[in-house]
Formats: structure tokens, C-alpha cells, sequence
């Protein structure tokens, strides 16, 4: 049985254990999480997050949840699972892998009618690890198609943090950095260091650093500069959700990144697993954008407010890169090209 340590379950299995990733890389701390509250919140604040991995997280949830029912009848499981999920998935609204698995693991309960709860629990079980195992595989895969594009001393500009405590394993932004480094390939990177919540200083660049890649941590408004100087061969970023026509949610401040590789004729990759891809979503324009607090614009890294208290924050949590600024969408089933209508299609055929 394949396991990762950032989100796992306990030796009694009665409790998701996440590596709290708001702590790193100063410390690395762990948390236990019993109730819907806590997992709910574990998401809200970003103790666990990246796309897969949310999505990893929300499986392994609802089966620690479900063990807490107290019904023994199927119809009383089957509502109590039905609202449990319903409230997780209500904690971020832009990462498709939480709604996906989600609806995976509440698959399992409607295809089972009738069994006792007994019955559900391995089957639930056997779902949550399936959703684990299949993203070890995907990311494997997509590192192995980045790897393919990149040469020895080439240089990726990357955003955000899509490696493995975003993932399971690799990642999928930085996997091909990952996988290099494990060859021997000397590769180089960018980490932009992300506002307003610094994922790629306080994770990228540790991820990256850990594994042996030589990073540079730049500020996010520095990203221009180095395009310019000739120092960056390809923008490789995660995502959150892929439309149908190839639109993608990531990170805020990802389009900016794409709109400036497009200025520098700069290759720009989108890496992303097929959970990540909403073939139910037509464009970015359907895509729901989380809106966050002030205070992790105006206070929350600082030792005393950066603005006045009084003044107005627009603080989203993601933005949508045109597909037309896109080179290609990298999936474990190899790279996807434009017209994305039909290349993006043609995976789930
Ligand atoms: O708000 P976050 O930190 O969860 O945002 C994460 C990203 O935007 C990642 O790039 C995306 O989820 C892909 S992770 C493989």
C-alpha cells in the first residue's frame, strides 16, 4: 500500500494526519485531524493545499469521518455522508480535485445501495487510496513528459507551489526538476516568491532546494527582468482547474507570468493531472474565483499593519490564463496542444 507522509493516515486509521504546510519551512509540524470542523478548516487556511492533494486529503477525510457515524442503517449513512461531503466541499470553491473526489467517494455509497455501514468502510477505504495511488502514477507521468522538453542547464520559471506536498508525489509543476535532479540533469529554476501567502518561498524553494535543484527565489514583480536577461527557457506552472477550452485557473498572478513569457516568447506549460481538467466547465468565465481575507495583504507576514486599517483589499486567490497564451497542457497522458476543445477531449475518449 502506497503512502505519503504529508497526508496519511494514522496507525489506527481513526485520524488524518497532514504535514501543517503553513508552518514550513521554518518548522515541521504535524496535525491531527478527527471532525469535519477541523478538515474544513485544515483547507480554509491552506494547512493543506494544492489541487491534488486537496484532493487526497478530502478522500482519506470522508473515510475517517464515516467511522465516526453512529447510523446502522444504509439510508441514515448514506445522508450523513451525503452532508459531510457537501460541507467540505464548500471550504474552497477553485480547486476541481476536492468536488472530484469527493463525488468519487460519495459514488461509492450510491453504487452500493443497501449495505450496512460495515460493508462501506473498506470499500470507501479501498476508493481513498485509489484516488492516492492514481496520483502518484499521474505525477510520475507528467514529470516524465516535462522532463522530455527540458535540456541540460535549461532554466523554468515557476509560480505558486505545485510539487509533492501539493501533490503525492514529484508534483507536477516542478516534478520534471525533481526527476531531473534524481538523473543527473542540471537543471535551473525560478521560484516566484507568490503574494500575498509566499508558497513559492516558504515551499518551492524548499522543496526545490531539498532536492537538490539549483533555485532562485525572485519576487513576483522581478519575473519580467529575468525573461528579459535571457535567463528563463520555459514557464512551467501547476493549475486548479483546466476548462474545457483550455482556460486555466492557477495562482493568482499566474496569467501576468504567461502574458510576459508570451512578450519574451517564452515557452509557457501548464502541468496538471486529468482530475484537474473540468470538461463540465466551457470556459475560465465559469470558473469561481475564491475571494480571501484582507489581513493576508495588509498584516499578515508583518510585524505591524502595512496599510491602513481603514483601506479596501481585493485579495482573490486565483486568476485564469487565456488559453491562447498557453503552449501546452501537460497531463500523465502526454502534452496537449491547441485547439484544446479537441485535444483536451480526446483524453477522456
Ligand atoms: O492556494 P493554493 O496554495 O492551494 O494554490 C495552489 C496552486 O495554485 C497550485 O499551483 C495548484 O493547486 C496546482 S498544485 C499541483
Amino acid at each position: 500500500m502506497q503512502t505519503v507522509d504529508h497526508v496519511r493516515l494514522s496507525a489506527d486509521e481513526k485520524k488524518l494526519v497532514i504535514l501543517d504546510q503553513t508552518q514550513l519551512p521554518n518548522r515541521t509540524e504535524y496535525a491531527e485531524l478527527t471532525t469535519a470542523e477541523e478538515m474544513y478548516d485544515a483547507i480554509k487556511k491552506l494547512r493543506v493545499r494544492g489541487a491534488p492533494c486537496i484532493g487526497i486529503f478530502a478522500g482519506f477525510a470522508m473515510f475517517v469521518l464515516a467511522q465516526g457515524f453512529k447510523q446502522s442503517t444504509y439510508d441514515a449513512f448514506a445522508k450523513e455522508f451525503h452532508e459531510k461531503s457537501a460541507y467540505l466541499n464548500a471550504s474552497r470553491p477553485t480547486a476541481v480535485n476536492l468536488s472530484w473526489a469527493l463525488k468519487r467517494m460519495e459514488r461509492v455509497v450510491t453504487e452500493h445501495v443497501g449495505c450496512t455501514p460495515a460493508e462501506l468502510l473498506p470499500l470507501l477505504r479501498n476508493e481513498a487510496q485509489a484516488i492516492l495511488d492514481e496520483d502518484i502514477a499521474m505525477c510520475k507521468a507528467i514529470s516524465e513528459h516535462g522532463l522530455s522538453l527540458l535540456k541540460e542547464g535549461d532554466c523554468v520559471l515557476t509560480h505558486c507551489n505545485a510539487g509533492p506536498i501539493a501533490t503525492s508525489k514529484y508534483g507536477t509543476a516542478i516534478g520534471p526538476l525533481i526527476l531531473g535532479a534524481e538523473r543527473g540533469v542540471k537543471l535551473k529554476a525560478f521560484s516566484d516568491e507568490t503574494r500575498p501567502l509566499l508558497q513559492g518561498a516558504r515551499l518551492t524553494s524548499w522543496e526545490l532546494d531539498k532536492a537538490g535543484v539549483d533555485v532562485t527565489l525572485i519576487c513576483d514583480n522581478m519575473a519580467s527582468m529575468v525573461m528579459k536577461n535571457g535567463w528563463v527557457q520555459f514557464c512551467f506552472v501547476g493549475c486548479d482547474r483546466v476548462a474545457a477550452n483550455g482556460d486555466t485557473a492557477n495562482k493568482i498572478g499566474t496569467s501576468g507570468v504567461a502574458i510576459l513569457a508570451k512578450h519574451y516568447g517564452i515557452p509557457f506549460y501548464v502541468l496538471g493531472p486529468t482530475s484537474t481538467i473540468d470538461m463540465n466547465c466551457p470556459t475560465g468565465d465559469d470558473i469561481k474565483i475564491e475571494l480571501r481575507e484582507p489581513d493576508e495583504i495588509k498584516e499578515m507576514w508583518y510585524r505591524e499593519p502595512m496599510a491602513p486599517k481603514s483601506v479596501k483589499c481585493f485579495n482573490p486567490a486565483f486568476d485564469v490564463t487565456d488559453h491562447s497564451l498557453i503552449s501546452g497542457i501537460i497531463t500523465e497522458k502526454g502534452i496537449c496542444r491547441a485547439p484544446y476543445e479537441q485535444s483536451l477531449k480526446a483524453l477522456f475518449h
